[in-house]
């Protein structure tokens, strides 16, 4: 979990009573840290959060790019009706691996699937499992613009785009990291997910920030 998120007792509270992660993601995460994996995965109220989105929007077809260890991965997978389906996009065969094995797991290996490479080179091979219900960016920030154009390419009415990190730990908007490929990126995502006219869009503020919109 990122250690941006540096919990209030509220947020403590609200932690524990609606989010705790179960024993199975409380393994995966602490075996991530034990295997080396970054400690940036979303958190559990994240996690919670797009289980809900799932459900209420009926979706059955997921796509995340950027998988890391599968927590976000596994929360999204858990909350998909019998024949649902999660394809994960993931540069690193090494995290890649580690998700594989820890959704096998959690018994989610019948409706998640992970796929190496970076993801640009991943995405056009996606046609014909297109359109997504819900899909979720968390993934190298440079390139967030050009997954939105996939996202949106990949989509239907209804489907809902969104992509994490949107603060950049509070730099988005910083005068003197402007100069930031990553900073770059996320910024021009950001202003094309309030722009585009195909989207009704918002920013959760959980976390790090959730950009969130739905193609009209
Ligand atoms: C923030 S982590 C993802 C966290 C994960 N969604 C979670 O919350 O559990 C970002 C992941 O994106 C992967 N990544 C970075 N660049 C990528 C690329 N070009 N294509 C696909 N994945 C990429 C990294 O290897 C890393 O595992």
């Amino acid at each position: 979990m990122s250690k941006l998120n540096v919990l209030s007792p509220y947020e403590q509270f609200l932690r524990d009573t609606f989010h705790a992660d179960d024993p199975g993601l409380q393994r995966l995460q602490a075996e991530a840290g034990q295997e080396g994996l970054p400690a940036i995965s979303i958190g559990p109220e994240q996690g919670k959060f797009l289980q809900v989105l799932i459900q209420t929007s009926g979706a059955t077809k997921v796509l995340e790019i950027g998988c890391l260890g599968g927590y976000s991965g596994a929360w999204m997978a858990r909350a998909l009706p019998a024949g649902g389906k999660l394809i994960g996009l993931e540069l690193e065969e090494k995290h890649a691996a580690f998700t594989r094995r820890q959704w096998a797991a959690l018994g989610l290996a019948d409706r998640a699937e992970v796929r190496v490479g970076p993801a640009l080179d991943s995405l056009p091979s996606l046609a014909d499992e297109a359109p997504f219900d819900l899909i979720f960016i968390d993934a190298d920030k440079n390139n967030y613009p050009a997954y939105l154009e996939w996202a949106l390419r990949y989509s239907k009415s209804g489907t809902i785009i969104l992509g994490d990190n949107v603060s950049m730990g509070g730099r988005l908007a910083d005068p003197d990291r402007q100069g930031n490929p990553g900073i770059q990126g996320m910024r021009r995502f950001a202003e094309a997910m309030a722009a585009d006219p195909r989207l009704v869009s918002t920013v959760v503020p959980y976390a790090d920030g959730i950009a969130m919109g739905v193609v009209k």
